[in-house]
């Protein structure tokens, strides 16, 4: 008896008697036979029960069990062409761990959104959504081991800031409460900014500028956790609470920074492609659009990405940023990935890099996926100057006291420096060509709902 099996590793016990630790996730008899479909985490396969084949007792218990109850199940390997997983367990003994309540809450009915996601404990357990998550969890290595391959050295960005570095518009405030003791004796601490009279501070929507203080340390880093959006977004792309890897890297150009976010995209699909077929398979995702993701990238300018929009029937006017629907329009008529750089400062942040002959553009981009999904990256390269700096501060109404360690870095040994940020969710949406977001990240934070 082996008790270490697994199903994915079902192949090299064909003939062999092994003990499958699991659930059933589906039953069907048909009189003397009943057939269950058991998972264990690692895979999927189907198990015959035959009454002529075991004790009256074990044939009862497989009658009595219920969809989703736990088991213990010792039986025969046999391969099984005309299975989906190309092999299935003659059962010789089966005992029911925990019987689950019947009936299992999300069966395989149709439901809607609003139910699965209220049910997303237990919806985590379905095929989709157990080949999601494992894709999620494959392209999360395969981030570090490139990153760590190319000499990039992790970095933990805090999550708790003290300001900004998306925009004020979608922070999330969370009371502070240490730095504010309750009692008469309620002085600023003298870390705290004296401006500050509020006592909160903020969830990172970034590590970017945590980031441009650790590559005078390190050259290359980069870091990779949960960041925060007060989104008020009601699409498909947002999540209020989701995952960035924010990279940096000193003598970095914007030139250079392009070729890096091509190679390591290309670098991530390739290793899906690899890695994850049987994922891809359960998702019926059709590879053939994602095996054309080879440099180099479509680039245009953000000027150019107007006149395109305009040519593709968008009434997107002069100087305005793109919205989502601009964004699926020109992801439908392309079929790589486009970056769209040279965005204006008006709706870029404080931090980037003018263009030298349009000091009005910023050395930004965004890289845009295929199959209508959009921006799944934002870079740039950052303003390295002291003064410049403290101007842009300036002119985007921001206190430049909340940002002190951070003109700071330009003070002592500024170098030209890039980096960028991707999502992880937006990533995985379009490499599982999902319909939404929210099934990218084990439990969705949206405007709508924090819970389960
Ligand atoms: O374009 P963003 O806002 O850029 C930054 O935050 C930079 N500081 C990153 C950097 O240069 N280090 O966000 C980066 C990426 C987006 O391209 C998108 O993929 C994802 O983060 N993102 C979101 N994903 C899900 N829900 C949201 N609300 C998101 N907002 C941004
Ligand atoms: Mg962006």
């Amino acid at each position: 008896m082996n008790t270490e099996f697994l199903i994915k590793d079902a192949k090299n016990f064909v003939n062999q008697n092994v003990t499958v630790r699991g659930w059933v996730f589906n039953k069907r008899s048909s009189g003397s036979i009943i057939f269950l479909q058991i998972r264990d985490g690692s895979g999927f396969i189907q198990t015959t029960v035959s009454k002529k084949d075991v004790p009256a007792e074990v044939f009862g218990q497989a009658h009595e069990i219920t969809d989703e109850s736990s088991i213990v199940l010792t039986g025969t390997i046999k391969a099984e062409p005309r299975s989906p997983y190309g092999f299935e367990i003659q059962a010789k003994d089966l005992k029911i761990i925990s019987l689950a309540q019947a009936e299992f809450p999300i069966a395989a009915k149709e439901h809607g959104i609003d139910f699965l996601l209220s049910w997303r404990h237990l919806w985590l357990r379905s095929p989709r959504q157990w080949a999601i998550l494992r894709i999620r969890s494959r392209m999360m290595n395969a981030i570090n081991d490139f990153l760590q391959k190319e000499g990039y050295l992790r970095i933990d960005s805090p999550i708790l800031t003290p300001s900004a570095c998306e925009g004020t518009t979608t922070l999330f405030p969370v009371p502070y409460l240490p730095a504010w003791p309750d009692g008469d004796n309620q002085t600023v601490p003298s870390w705290l900014n004296p401006d500050q009279t509020k006592p909160y501070a903020f969830l990172s929507q970034s590590g970017q500028l945590y980031l441009e203080a650790a590559i005078a340390a390190h050259r290359k880093v980069y870091d990779f956790g949960p960041t925060f959006r007060a989104e008020k977004s009601k699409t498909k792309r947002h999540l209020t609470e989701f995952w960035m890897m924010d990279a940096e890297a000193a003598f970095m150009d914007f030139e250079e920074l392009l070729g890096f976010e091509e190679k390591m995209i290309c670098h991530l699909i390739q290793d899906v492609l690899d890695n994850c077929r049987a994922e891809l398979q359960v998702l019926e995702r059709d590879v053939k659009p994602l095996e054309k993701i080879q440099p180099p990238f479509l680039r245009l300018t953000y000027e150019e990405t107007l006149k395109k929009l305009k040519e593709l029937g968008s009434d997107i006017q002069d100087g305005e940023d793109l919205g989502n629907d601009d964004e699926t329009t020109l992801m439908t008529h392309f079929e790589k990935p486009l970056f769209i750089t040279r965005f204006p400062s008006a709706f870029k942040a404080f931090y980037f890099k003018r263009d030298k002959e349009k000091e009005n553009l910023t050395l930004s981009n965004d890289l845009l996926a295929s199959e209508g999904y959009g921006e799944i990256v934002g870079g740039g390269q950052r303003e390295d100057d002291y003064e410049i700096l403290l101007k842009r501060f300036r002119e985007a109404g921001l206190n430049e006291n909340d940002y002190g360690w951070y003109l700071d870095l330009r003070k002592y040994g500024s170098v030209p420096h890039s980096g960028f940020g991707l999502g992880l969710e937006r990533l995985l949406a379009w490499i599982c060509k999902l319909e939404h977001i929210r099934e990218a990240i084990p439990f969705p934070r949206t405007i709508y709902r924090f819970t389960p």
